[in-house]
C-alpha cells in the first residue's frame, strides 16, 4: 500500500463527537483504523481518535479507486477522510456516534501499520507486561485514553482552584542536595564536582518552606517526586504531588483549603457532591477501631478489645498474652458463616501468620451452637460475657488475635479488609473521605531502641505536648493530618516548626547531633534565623487521586509511561548500563557484586 502525501486537514470534529444533528454535513476526519469490516459490496471502517469512534462507510456508490483502497486498510493504519454524514440504516446503541456514519468521498493513507502485538481494544486479553512494552499502542485503548484525559482534567481543576484562592505556582529544582526524608534517594552523579551527587527530590518539602520564608504566602506546584522504595499497587518510584504550602495558618486553615479543593474537584470532574467539613478521626481512634491509619470506613467491622473479659480466662494463649502486657482483640464478620467456612478460616489463619500473628482463634456461629477453637477452656460466665461483648448472632464469625497491641491491630486491620472483600460488603459507590489527625510525633524503633520521626523532622508538635519532647516522647502528638479516601492515604501534611529552639530539640530527640543536623539541614535552619512566618501545607498524591477517581486499583492505569514493579520501564529499557566513557567523565566505576541478583521482572 502506498502512502498519500499529507496536504493538511481541516478537521471538522473529533470522531466521537458526531451525532444525528450533523447529518448532511461535509466533514473531514482523521485517526486510526480500529476495525475494517468487509460485507461484500459494503465496507465499514471504525475510525478511532482520542474522543471515540465513528463509522466510515463505502458502498456501490463509492469510487472504485477509493473502495479498493479502503478494502486494503489494515488495523492501526493512520488515515484521513472527507465525506458526508448520513443516518445509519442499522443503528448501534452502544456507541455515542451509533446513529450516523460518514460516506467517504476522499481517502488518504497517512501512516502504515504492521500487525500490532496485541489487539488495541479494551477487551484485549493481552497481559499488562506485553501492553507496557508497547505502551504507545496500549495508550490508544479507549479506557486508557479516558484515564489520561481525566488526569488532565484533575490537574486543570487543581491549577484553577489554587489560582483562584491566591496560590502561586512555583517550580522547585529537581537536582537537589540529598537530605533524609523517609525513603531512599535517587542519586545523580555530578560531572563538575567529582565524587559528589545530586538527589532527585522525594518532595519539594524544603523548597516550599523556603518559599514561605521568601514571602510568597501561598504556593502550589504539580510536583514530580522520586523515591527509591519498594513498590506496591499504589506506589511508583516517580510520581506527582499536588503540593501546597501556606503562611500564617494553623491546622484548621489548611484543612479548609484541602476540603475546598476536594469538593470543587469532585463536583467539576465527576459531578459528585462531597460534603464538607470532611469527617475527622484521631490517629489513636483509627488504630484502635480499624487497625490502620488509613481506614476504609465504607463498612463497619470495628475491632473489639476483649482483654478485660479474657484476662483471667482459662485459655492460656489469651490470658498469658494479656498478663504479659499484650492484648486480645477481635473482629466480627456479620452474617458470614456461609462464606467463612472452616477452610476459609484456615486460609485467613495462614495469611494472619504471614503478616506476623502467632495464630488466629475463632467463633463460627453456623449451627445451633457456635463452634469455637477455645470454648472448652472458658467458664460459662466468661463465654456468655464474650458473646455479649461481641454481640454475636447466628451466622456471625468472630476472629481473635492475641499478641502485642501493635501486632494485634495491624493483623486485624488487614483481616478486616480481606474479610470485607470476601463478603463483598464494600459499597463501591461511596466516597468516604476522612481526615486523620493528631498523629504521634515519634515512632518507637524496636531494632535500634530509639525514636524515629513519624513525619519529616519539620513537623510541629501540638502546643500542649512541647513539654514532653525531652523526656516522654510517647506523649508527643503532631500537628499533622492525612487525608484518607476509601482506605487509601491520599494526602499528608502538617504545620511546620519555625522556632529554631524547637527545631533543635526535635533533631536532638531524633538522635541527631548538632553537627550532623547542621550538615544535613543547616541551610534550612539558617534560613529560619531571618524571619520565618508560621506555615504549613500538604502534598496530595495526584496519581492515587486519579486512580481512585478513575475507579481502578492499579496506579499504572493513570500514568502514561509507568514503571514496573521492579522500577524498570520495559518499553525503553530504562535503567540501562552506560558507556565506559560516560562513567569516566563522571569519575565512576561499577563494582560488580556477585551476590546482588537482578530483581525479577
Ligand atoms: P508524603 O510522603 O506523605 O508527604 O507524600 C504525600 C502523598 O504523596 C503520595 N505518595 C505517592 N504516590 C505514589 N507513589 C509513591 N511512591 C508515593 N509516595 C507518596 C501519597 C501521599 O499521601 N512533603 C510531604 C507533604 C507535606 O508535609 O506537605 C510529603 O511528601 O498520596
Ligand atoms: P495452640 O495452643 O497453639 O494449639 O493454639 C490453639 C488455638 O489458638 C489455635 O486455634 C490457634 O490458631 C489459636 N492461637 C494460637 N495463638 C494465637 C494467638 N496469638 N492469637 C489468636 N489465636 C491464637
Amino acid at each position: 500500500m502506498e502512502l498519500d502525501i499529507f496536504k493538511g486537514i481541516n478537521r471538522t470534529r473529533y470522531c466521537g463527537e458526531y451525532t444525528i444533528k450533523n447529518v448532511g454535513e461535509n466533514v473531514e476526519v482523521a485517526g486510526w483504523v480500529a476495525r475494517n469490516r468487509d460485507l461484500g459490496g459494503l465496507i465499514f471502517i471504525d475510525l478511532r481518535d482520542r474522543s471515540g469512534i465513528v463509522q466510515l462507510a463505502f458502498d456501490q456508490n463509492t469510487e472504485k479507486q477509493i473502495f479498493d483502497k479502503a478494502f486494503a486498510l489494515r488495523s492501526e493504519t493512520v488515515i484521513s477522510a472527507k465525506g458526508v454524514v448520513r443516518e445509519r440504516s442499522s443503528k448501534n446503541k452502544d456507541i455515542p456516534t451509533g446513529d450516523i456514519e460518514i460516506f467517504v468521498t476522499e481517502l488518504n493513507v497517512l501512516g502504515l501499520a504492521e500487525t500490532p502485538p496485541f489487539e488495541v481494544t479494551d477487551s484485549t486479553g493481552a497481559k499488562e507486561e506485553l501492553r507496557l512494552k508497547y505502551r504507545y499502542l496500549d495508550l490508544r485503548r479507549p479506557s486508557l485514553q479516558k484515564n489520561i484525559l481525566l488526569r488532565h482534567k484533575i490537574t486543570k481543576v487543581a491549577r484553577d482552584y489554587f489560582d483562584e484562592n491566591g496560590f502561586i505556582e512555583i517550580e522547585t529544582p529537581t537536582l537537589i542536595k540529598s537530605t533524609p526524608e523517609g525513603a531512599r534517594d535517587y542519586l545523580v552523579p555530578s560531572r563538575l564536582h567529582e565524587g559528589s551527587f545530586y538527589a532527585l527530590p522525594q518532595s519539594p518539602q524544603i523548597y516550599k518552606q523556603l518559599l514561605m520564608l521568601s514571602g510568597f504566602d501561598r504556593y502550589m506546584q504539580i510536583a514530580r517526586c522520586y523515591r527509591d522504595e519498594d513498590l506496591r499497587a499504589d506506589r511508583q518510584p516517580e510520581f506527582t504531588q499536588i503540593d501546597v504550602e501556606m503562611s500564617f495558618v494553623d491546622v484548621e486553615d489548611v484543612l479548609k483549603v484541602g476540603e475546598g479543593f476536594i469538593n470543587r474537584l469532585f463536583k467539576d470532574v465527576l459531578n459528585v457532591e462531597i460534603k464538607t467539613p470532611i469527617k475527622r478521626m484521631t490517629y489513636t481512634e483509627a488504630m484502635e477501631n480499624y487497625g490502620s491509619d488509613k481506614p476504609d470506613t465504607r463498612y463497619d467491622m470495628k475491632i473489639i478489645n476483649l482483654s478485660e473479659i479474657l484476662k483471667n480466662c482459662g485459655f492460656g494463649v489469651f490470658s498469658d498474652t494479656i498478663n504479659n502486657g499484650g492484648t486480645v482483640r477481635a473482629i466480627v464478620a456479620k452474617n458470614s458463616a456461609d462464606i467463612l467456612t472452616r477452610k476459609e478460616i484456615d486460609k485467613l489463619t495462614d495469611h494472619a501468620k504471614g503478616i506476623g500473628a502467632k495464630g488466629l482463634a475463632f467463633i463460627r456461629f453456623a449451627d445451633a451452637e457456635p463452634s469455637c477453637s477455645f470454648k472448652k477452656f472458658l467458664s460459662q460466665e466468661v463465654w456468655q460475657a464474650l458473646l455479649k461483648e461481641l454481640n454475636l448472632e447466628p451466622h456471625d464469625v468472630a476472629l481473635f488475635v492475641a499478641d502485642r497491641k501493635k501486632t494485634v491491630l495491624s493483623v486485624l486491620g488487614a483481616l478486616r479488609q480481606i474479610v470485607a472483600q470476601k463478603l463483598n460488603i464494600i459499597d463501591n459507590s461511596k466516597w468516604n473521605f476522612l481526615w486523620i489527625t493528631e498523629f504521634p510525633f515519634f515512632e518507637y524503633n524496636e531494632e535500634t531502641g530509639g525514636w524515629d520521626a513519624m513525619h519529616h523532622p519539620f513537623t510541629a508538635p501540638l502546643d500542649e505536648c512541647i513539654e514532653y519532647l525531652d523526656n516522654a516522647p510517647e506523649k508527643v502528638f503532631a500537628k499533622a493530618y492525612d487525608l484518607v479516601l476509601n482506605g487509601y492515604e491520599l494526602s499528608s501534611g502538617s504545620i511546620r516548626i519555625t522556632r529554631p529552639d524547637l527545631q533543635k530539640k526535635m533533631f536532638k530527640a531524633l538522635g541527631l547531633s548538632d553537627k550532623e543536623a547542621y550538615r544535613k539541614f543547616g541551610f534550612l535552619t539558617d534560613a529560619f534565623r531571618y524571619g520565618a512566618p508560621p506555615h504549613g501545607g500538604f502534598g496530595l498524591g495526584l496519581d492515587r487521586l486519579c486512580m481512585l477517581m478513575a475507579n481502578t486499583d492499579n496506579i499504572r492505569d493513570v500514568i502514561a509511561f509507568p514503571k514496573l514493579q521492579n522500577a524498570s520501564e520495559s518499553m525503553s529499557g530504562a535503567p540501562s548500563p552506560v558507556d565506559d566513557a560516560q562513567l569516566k567523565e563522571l569519575s565512576l566505576k561499577i563494582l560488580k557484586t556477585e551476590s546482588k541478583e537482578k530483581p525479577e521482572n
